[in-house]
């Protein structure tokens, strides 16, 4: 899998030259919030269309006003304070693309979990797995690929290779004597948020986001290490080693070159797509997948998905298509 890198320019949440306080900029809530001033119909239409245009995201009625605050949240930190100037920053100003990447960073919702969606995982384990082994067992194939995209801070990466490391010793071995050993899981995992990112290759975990996973897998998967004088949770080597991580923008897939996976997790991510985009993605998902390779939604994420090279496994509570032999 070919992945880009973020720029070097990227901005981050640190201000950049005339940057004004907050205090100078819109009203203020009594606990010292921002609130963002409204927006008018054309200035709200013009970041619609700018959103949609450049990473596929549609903001529906009920997300205005959380496009509005993230808006205006950028718009104080550079000192702008009309949402017309702000757009005309971004799209004309020579410093405008380091600053689309950190209004969209601050857009996205990276909010995820440990074995996040539990039936998905159970058919994988139960299904999937099993099916895959043996139909890799009759082929020689000694390697199996999965793709966890739009995988914010890592999680389901970890839990696709700890559930792979759980399943391993009941599954059809291959013909070698080795069977499924290390080195034989190749995970790719991608988003285009670069703090989740950087968050997903460290592997580290502070114990509340550990609450979905049971006291086994804690102590099978996770090692107890001291950051800045704090405990934190950091995934076994054996795990991290398994996952790849790289930026990558699904409204693209068209520029990147990815094949052969076996199995792709895409969940909670199409939700921010409107219907056209989300199958203009799962078809491009498709295309990625070996024949026989499964592609995961979340349950709901998409309907009138009819695609001739994929049929829908009928499996309870899962969304999940396997890609025609
Ligand atoms: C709500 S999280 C879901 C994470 C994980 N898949 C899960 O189900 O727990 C959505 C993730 O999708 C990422 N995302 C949104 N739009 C994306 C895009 N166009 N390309 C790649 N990732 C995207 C976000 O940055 C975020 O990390």
């Amino acid at each position: 899998m070919t992945m880009n890198a973020l720029p070097e320019q990227h901005l981050g949440n640190k201000a950049i030259n005339g940057v004004r306080s907050l205090s100078e900029l819109g009203s203020v809530t009594p606990s010292g919030a921002k609130i963002a001033p409204d927006i008018s119909e054309s200035e709200l239409a013009l970041w619609q269309d700018l959103i949609q245009q450049r990473s596929g995201h549609y903001f529906s009625q009920s997300r205005h006003r959380f496009l509005r605050q993230r808006l205006w949240e950028r718009m104080c930190l550079l000192g702008i304070n009309n949402y017309y100037d702000y757009y005309k920053f971004i799209v004309f100003n020579p410093k405008g693309a380091a600053e689309w990447l950190a209004l969209q960073e601050q857009m996205l919702n990276t909010e995820t979990s440990f074995f996040r969606h539990d039936p998905s995982f159970r058919a994988l384990n139960e299904y999937v797995l099993p099916r895959l082994c043996s139909a890799k067992q009759k082929q020689q194939n000694k390697v199996i690929t999965m793709w966890s995209a739009g995988c914010s801070t890592g999680q389901e990466a970890y839990s696709l290779a700890m559930t792979f490391f759980e399943a391993k010793a009941a599954l059809p071995q291959c013909l070698d004597k080795g069977g499924w050993g290390d080195g034989r899981l190749k995970i790719s995992a991608s988003d285009i948020c670069s703090r989740a990112i950087d968050k997903a290759k460290s592997g580290r975990y502070k114990a509340h986001e550990l609450r979905f996973l049971s006291p086994y897998y804690l102590k099978q998967y996770m090692d107890v290490i001291e950051e800045n004088g704090n405990t934190v949770y950091q995934v076994k080597k054996q795990i991290r080693s398994a996952v790849q991580y790289g930026y990558l923008h699904l409204h693209e897939l068209e520029n990147y070159w990815i094949q052969g996976q076996d199995i792709i997790f895409c969940q909670n991510v199409l939700i921010y797509f409107e219907q056209a985009s989300r199958l203009d993605i799962v078809s491009r998902l498709c295309q990625c997948l070996n024949p026989g390779g499964y592609l995961f939604l979340g349950p709901a994420e998409i309907v009138g998905l009819d695609l001739d090279n994929i049929q829908l496994i009928r499996l309870k509570d899962v969304l999940v298509y396997q890609r025609k032999q």
